[in-house]
């Protein structure tokens, strides 16, 4: 139950008519849409009532019509809810609005039915956000408005409002509204916050919004018979944490009946899984006498969260969630009880609950998107389908386009634009060249004039264009026939090509017998070399090796030879002891202990490339047998974030690995500040949680058969002279084949503290396995902890991470070698990954790539707000995680 928000309009008169009609309020950055506003009409207007300046909505969308409510709704309707648009065609109607990228807004979109279209049939359709689904609006046939409401941080400075017929009905909205908010406010550690209820604790009827609300934020009361109400006529200071609850909320608040029982606020979700977060308003409202005290506990379903709260007079304090809570079977319970030094009892002012609701769908990359539009300007295209995200969601692509989305890691883009037959006028446009990753461009069947530009040849990506029955001049650039030759298919016409009429035409029945004999040998040479050449170029690459997968598309590069066929690469890559004795210059220099021997630095003769050698020690537990086996199949694994190997020795008693050399060392190394004093920034330690998530979603789901690495930990994480952090150490991997998502192994192997504890119980391995280590490890980044200490309150680092989660203080939490140097969102973010990962079962943890997308997002908006840390000290925060330790939820 999102309340349905009543517009009735004999309620707001009630609340605005008398106070309010005073100048409005700033309403800087504010966006407010009457949809549906009559061409004739001025816009904008102000909302007398509300003091809201409205505009139409016709500049922000190229589809839908005007409707209007019942007329006999007219004299208790709101000028801004009268007029309505529809969207009697298409699937998806967009709205496409300009705003601040990075501006964290609350979004409300309203429709009031009001039997426009005298069907009396109740519409329901989706809202989405850009390509992600927002929610489902369902307008009922009642005689109020619904609104929904959401708390979105702008990914870009463009952004889409699009709604999605689901049936028969049709879409529609009154009013579409974005208000900016404090940046530093409704932060969540990932998703955004879909409006659930919003209440102020009173007794009175009414509902208090703009201009009370300079946010703009609809409060509704909501008051029970078990509770008391207590007010003060002196206005509050709101202004503190950025949340500005108006003052005539806060000027209110409910305290038990009883003034021994503890105080309780109930409410249920629609949807039991949902992840809530919760925000509680306080501002003492009595003057305190010397003798009186009021301190209160806050509980969560029954567990104390935030312990000895006192609130502080005529000053707002706004205690929230730092991490999304559940309720059980969808009932939250709020409980304030007093402490017992407390001669008063507890109260509230106002909640609000949100649910989280996530975006993963990413976006067509945004140079795409400016360049498509911009052709759309050029040639006026209205295309019923041409609006919002142009390639996804898949179902809702622009006509005429294709686009890569090969994964979930990298921006579709846009590869295929047909315009074949669309009557489009003029120059071929500029905007085409942007779109850099084209593959087939077809302008066919037009009227396009000009010349053929020379960027066609520049496109590097462009195999395919046509641009035949045209009437276009000029000759075909010299680099674009260039390219031609290179393979680009190319059709033009007729007399283009011929252009200035050099060449030869369709009038070929005059040429000699003997021309045409010689055009067609030379066509023949021609198609000989041609062959030769391709059947050489295709050769080519069966000698050489595999590269290594660029890092952002892992999972096409998937390796899938056979073992079988392996023999020519092991022997090439196999050396000698002796060999390996002058690589090392007799073992020269250690570089440390690994896994199973002793690991020396080497360079491979004859050439500047320097290696890691380790030698495995007699008393290695590994058969020689196993050796060969896993010495196969890890010359096959090529990941940019996976140190490689570049050869081994397998004389009978002397076994050596010989990877790539990592010139700076192991991650544990540097978090140490062994290295130098330097301490590594959060941003590279986000990149390097980057690289190392990709390379175990290599090792997860991009090869064939699958491993899981079993020794997840920080020393096995190395960092090369750029800092690109790859993942080293497979002496425990083991392979296992598709299809068997998990096996039995007799001996448990890897590092205590990393180890899941899932695997210890009952032996059996699975990718999860992994998950639970990097999650160890991403705690170990944040929080430079060691992994386990004795020494402290909580010897294991996921419980001691909990533990200092529920004192609520992020700054303890962190390594103070940061020096507070990172942004408190992408900081939570990490956090609650970290702990998602290293939950207790299996069941509960993401894979890696949900851990990359993750970690990516991350990273992402750390590098955005990059030096800028806002949790501000008056507001309190809470995590309600003592139960489920070490479980963040
Ligand atoms: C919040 O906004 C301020 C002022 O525009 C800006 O300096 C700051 O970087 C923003 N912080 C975040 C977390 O976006
Ligand atoms: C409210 O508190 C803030 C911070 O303490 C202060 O800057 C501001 O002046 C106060 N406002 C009023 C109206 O007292
Ligand atoms: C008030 O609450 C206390 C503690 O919960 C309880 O013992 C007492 O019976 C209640 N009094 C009334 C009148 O309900
Ligand atoms: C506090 O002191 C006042 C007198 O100054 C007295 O009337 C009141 O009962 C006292 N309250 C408590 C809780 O002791
Ligand atoms: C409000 O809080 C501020 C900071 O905590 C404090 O300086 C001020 O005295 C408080 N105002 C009132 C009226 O209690
Ligand atoms: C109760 O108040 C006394 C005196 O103010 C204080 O010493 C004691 O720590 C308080 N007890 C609790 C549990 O807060
Ligand atoms: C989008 O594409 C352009 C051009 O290829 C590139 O420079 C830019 O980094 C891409 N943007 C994102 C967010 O990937
Ligand atoms: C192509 O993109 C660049 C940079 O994004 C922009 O400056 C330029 O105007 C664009 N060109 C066209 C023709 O749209
Ligand atoms: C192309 O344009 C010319 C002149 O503008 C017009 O006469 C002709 O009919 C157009 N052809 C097509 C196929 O639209």
């Amino acid at each position: 139950m999102e309340s349905p928000h009543a517009v009735l309009l004999v309620v707001l008169i009630a609340t605005f008519a008398i106070s309010n009609l005073v100048q409005a309020e700033d309403q800087e950055g504010f966006i407010s849409l009457d949809c549906g506003l009559a061409p004739n009409e001025v816009s904008p207007y102000i909302e007398p009532f509300t003091g809201l300046r409205f505009s139409s909505d016709s500049s922000f969308i190229q589809s839908g019509k005007i409707g209007r409510v019942d007329k006999s709704l007219e004299a208790t309707t709101l000028k801004s809810y009268m007029t309505l648009r529809y969207f009697p065609d298409g699937k998806r109607n967009c709205y496409n609005l300009i705003v601040k990228q990075g501006t964290t807004y609350l979004m409300r979109a309203t429709a009031l039915y009001g039997n426009y279209d005298g069907l009396n049939n109740s519409p329901k359709f989706d809202l989405y956000i850009g390509a992600n689904l927002w929610t489902t609006l369902d307008t009922g046939i009642s005689l109020t408005g619904v609104a929904k409401e959401i708390i979105y941080i702008t990914r870009s400075n463009s952004l889409d409002v699009c709604l999605v017929k689901t049936d028969t009905s049709t879409p529609f909205l009154s009013l579409l509204e974005l208000r900016p908010l404090d940046n530093d406010t409704y932060l969540t550690s990932s998703g955004s916050l879909k409006k659930f209820s919003r209440y102020y604790l009173s007794n009175s009827e009414s509902i208090i919004a703009y201009p009370d609300d300079v946010k703009d934020r609809i409060w509704e009361s909501r008051f029970e018979s078990e509770w008391k109400q207590i007010s003060t006529t002196l206005k509050p200071n709101n202004s503190i944490g950025g949340y500005f609850v108006p003052q005539n909320v806060l000027m209110t608040a409910a305290i038990p009946a009883n003034d021994s029982a503890p105080f309780s606020f109930t409410e249920e979700l629609d949807s039991p899984t949902d992840e809530i977060y919760v925000y509680l308003h306080f501002s003492e409202v009595q003057s305190l006498q010397a003798n009186e005290s009021r301190e209160f506990d806050i509980l969560w379903s029954g567990e104390v969260v935030y312990e000895g709260f006192s609130p502080n007079y005529l000053n707002i304090t706004t205690i929230k969630t730092n991490t999304p809570l559940t309720c059980e079977d969808g009932k939250c319970n709020l409980g304030l009880r007093r402490t017992k030094n407390s001669t008063l009892p507890p109260f509230l002012n106002a909640i609000e609950f949100y649910t989280v609701v996530k975006f993963p769908q990413l976006e067509t990359n945004g140079t795409d998107v400016v360049a498509i539009k911009d052709i759309k300007a050029t040639y006026e295209l209205n295309r019923n389908t041409w609006q919002g995200d142009p390639c996804v969601p898949q179902k809702f692509r622009w006509d005429g386009l294709d686009c890569n989305s090969l994964d979930t890691l990298t921006l579709p883009r846009i590869t295929s634009l047909n315009l074949s037959s669309t009557g489009l006028k003029g120059n071929i446009a500029a905007g085409i060249q942007n779109l850099t990753h084209l593959e087939k461009l077809d302008l066919s069947n037009n009227n396009l004039t000009g010349g053929i530009p020379e960027f066609l040849a520049n496109m590097k990506s462009l195999t395919f264009i046509n641009l035949s029955n045209n009437n276009l001049n000029g000759s075909i650039p010299q680099a674009l026939l260039k390219r031609e030759k290179e393979g680009l298919k190319l059709s033009v016409d007729e007399k283009t090509r011929c252009f200035p009429g050099s060449c030869v035409t369709t009038t070929k029945k005059k040429f000699p017998v003997m021309i045409v004999a010689l055009v067609s040998s030379a066509v023949v040479v021609i198609v000989v070399v041609l062959v030769l050449i391709f059947v050489f170029k295709k050769k080519k690459p069966s000698n050489l090796e595999a590269l290594p997968p660029s890092s952002n598309t892992p999972r096409e590069n998937v390796t899938s030879t056979s073992i079988s066929d392996t023999s020519i690469e092991t022997k090439r890559k196999r050396f000698s002891y002796s060999e390996v004795l002058e690589m090392t210059k007799n073992l020269q220099r250690p570089l440390g202990e690994g896994g199973f021997g002793v690991v020396y630095h080497g360079d491979i003769m004859g050439s500047s490339q320097q290696v890691a050698v380790k030698l495995l020690s007699q008393s290695s537990t590994q058969g020689y047998k196993e050796f060969k086996a896993e010495v196969e199949l890890l010359l096959r694994v090529h990941h940019i974030n996976l140190v490689s190997l570049v050869g081994y020795c397998d004389e009978r008693d002397h076994l050596a690995l010989i990877y790539e050399y990592m010139s700076n060392k192991d991650l544990k190394h540097h978090l140490s500040g062994k290295h130098g004093g330097s301490v590594l920034k959060w941003n590279t330690r986000l990149q390097i949680a980057v690289d190392a998530a990709l390379g175990l979603e290599y090792l997860h789901i991009g090869c064939r058969p699958s491993m899981v690495h079993r020794d997840v930990k920080s020393t096995n994480i190395l960092l090369d002279e750029q800092f690109t952090a790859k993942i080293a150490d497979f002496g425990l991997s083991r392979s296992f084949q598709l299809g068997d998502e998990s096996q039995v192994s007799t001996v448990v192997a890897g590092t205590p503290g990393y180890l899941d504890p899932e695997y210890y119980r009952t032996g059996r391995l699975a990718e999860m396995s992994d998950v639970y280590s990097f999650g160890i490890v991403l705690l170990e980044i944040i929080t430079n902890q060691r992994v386990i200490d004795p020494a402290r309150e909580k010897s294991h680092i996921t419980d001691w991470t909990a533990f200092m989660l529920n004192r609520g203080d992020i700054t303890r939490i962190m390594d103070p070698n940061l020096h507070g140097d990172y942004n408190s969102r992408s900081v939570w973010r990490a956090l609650e990954l970290a702990m998602m990962c290293a939950n207790p079962s299996s069941e509960k943890r993401p894979n890696m790539s949900q851990v990359v997308i993750e970690l990516k997002e991350c990273l992402r908006s750390e590098n955005k707000t990059e030096g800028m840390d806002s949790h501000s000290s008056y507001e309190q925060s809470m995590s309600f995680d003592t139960k489920a330790v070490p479980s963040a939820r």
